[in-house]
C-alpha cells in the first residue's frame, strides 16, 4: 500500500475564484499536467520550465487556427520530448532496463479514443496514438503491432536507446543493486503527463502519455492509456487526464468518474450558480482525489476541464507539475 496523503491540494484559491467567475464562457481554453509525485525543490525549476514551454505550444495552436486535438499533441509532445517528466524521453526503465511507453488521446464529440501501449520504438507515442485515434477502426494498440501501425502510416520510430537517459539508467542501477526505491528516481515514482483543451469552435479533446512505473514488470500497463482510467472527454460534460499510481486510478476509473460527476451533477443541480464557493469542476476533481485516497489507498493526481471551459486540478502528491490559461492568456503554473 501506498502512502496517501487524505486530502486533496486544490488550486490557489482565491486566484480560481476570480478567474472562475469571469471564464465560464471562456474558450479556447488549456489545461496541463507533467505528473503528481514528491517533486524535489531542486527539479521545481524545471518541471516549471517545461509546463511553461508546452502552455506556450499549446496555446499558439489554440490562438491560430489549430483544433483542440492539435494543441494537446504540441503541448504533449513537448513534455515527452522534455527529460523532467515521465513521458517519452527520460521515461522510467522497465525491470529489464528498457523503456515501454503508453499513451492516449479523445475526442470529445464522437468518443473515439486512439491509444497505444507498450511501444519501445516511439519517440512521441501522443502522436501515434492520434494516428491511431483519426485512421484506424480500432482503439487501442500495443506493442509491436502498435509500432507496425507506426511504420505503416509515417509516425517516425526511432531506436529505443534513443529514449533512455543517463538519470534513469543510473537510478535503475541502483534499484538493481539495491531494492526497488522511489528514493532512487528523486521522488518521481510515477510521473505521467496531459493535456485538455478546447478550441473556438467548441471540440474538447483530451490525451495522456507516460513511461509508467519505475522498474515495473516487463509489458505492463497503468492507468494511462486506458479509456476512462487515464483520460476521458466527452464534449456534453468535459475531459479529465489523470496522473500517479495505475494501479489504483485504474481501480476507480478515476477518469470516467471524474466525467460522470461533471455530468450527472449539471444534470441533478440545474440552478447550480456557476461560479459559487467551490466551482462544480473543482468539487468534481476533489472528489476524485478523496476516492483515490479512500478506496484506493494510493496517490495521484487530474486535470480537467468542464464543457465551458473551467479548469480544476486536484492531487494528493506533494506537488503536481501543472498549468493553465487564465481569462487574460496569461499563464499560471505549479508548483
Ligand atoms: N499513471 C502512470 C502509470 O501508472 O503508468
Amino acid at each position: 500500500m501506498r502512502n496517501a496523503i487524505v486530502e486533496p491540494v486544490r488550486f490557489p484559491f482565491d486566484a480560481v475564484l476570480s478567474s472562475l467567475t469571469v471564464c465560464a464562457n471562456l474558450k479556447p481554453s488549456l489545461i496541463i499536467h507533467g505528473g503528481a509525485w514528491n517533486i524535489p525543490d531542486e527539479a521545481v525549476d524545471d518541471c516549471r520550465a517545461g509546463i511553461r514551454r508546452a502552455l506556450e505550444a499549446g496555446w499558439k495552436v489554440l490562438s491560430g487556427a489549430g483544433t483542440a486535438m492539435d494543441a494537446i499533441e504540441a503541448a504533449v509532445v513537448i513534455l515527452e520530448d522534455d527529460p523532467t517528466f515521465d513521458a517519452g524521453i527520460g521515461s522510467h526503465l522497465n525491470r529489464d532496463g528498457r523503456v515501454q511507453l503508453d499513451a492516449i488521446v479523445m475526442d470529445g464529440a464522437t468518443l473515439k479514443a486512439g491509444a497505444v501501449a507498450a511501444v519501445e520504438r516511439v519517440r512521441n507515442p501522443i502522436r501515434l496514438a492520434r494516428s491511431i485515434l483519426e485512421k484506424s477502426e480500432h482503439m487501442m494498440l500495443v506493442a509491436a503491432g502498435a509500432e507496425k501501425f507506426a511504420e505503416e502510416n509515417g509516425v517516425p520510430l526511432c531506436a529505443p536507446e534513443e529514449l533512455v537517459n543517463e538519470r534513469e539508467r543510473m537510478a535503475w542501477r541502483r534499484c538493481l543493486e539495491d531494492s526497488h526505491a522511489a528514493e532512487h528516481h528523486v521522488g518521481h515514482e510515477h510521473g505521467t503527463v496531459g493535456a485538455v483543451a478546447i478550441d473556438r469552435h467548441g471540440n474538447l479533446a483530451a490525451g495522456t502519455s507516460t513511461g509508467g512505473t519505475c522498474c515495473k514488470f516487463p509489458g505492463r500497463v497503468g492507468d494511462s492509456p486506458l479509456i476512462g482510467c487515464g483520460c476521458y472527454a466527452d464534449a456534453e460534460a468535459g475531459g479529465v487526464s489523470c496522473t500517479g499510481h495505475g494501479e489504483g486510478i485504474m481501480k476507480i476509473v478515476m477518469a470516467k468518474m471524474a466525467i460522470d460527476l461533471l455530468h450527472d451533477q449539471r444534470v441533478l443541480v440545474p440552478h447550480r450558480e456557476k461560479g459559487g464557493p467551490l466551482s462544480l469542476a473543482q468539487a468534481v476533481a476533489d472528489a476524485c482525489i478523496r476516492k483515490l485516497a479512500h478506496r484506493a489507498h494510493t496517490t495521484g493526481g487530474l486535470i480537467l476541464l468542464d464543457r465551458d471551459g473551467l479548469p480544476a486540478a486536484a492531487f494528493n502528491t506533494p506537488r503536481m507539475a501543472y498549468g493553465y490559461v487564465q481569462p487574460d492568456a496569461s499563464f499560471r503554473i505549479a508548483p
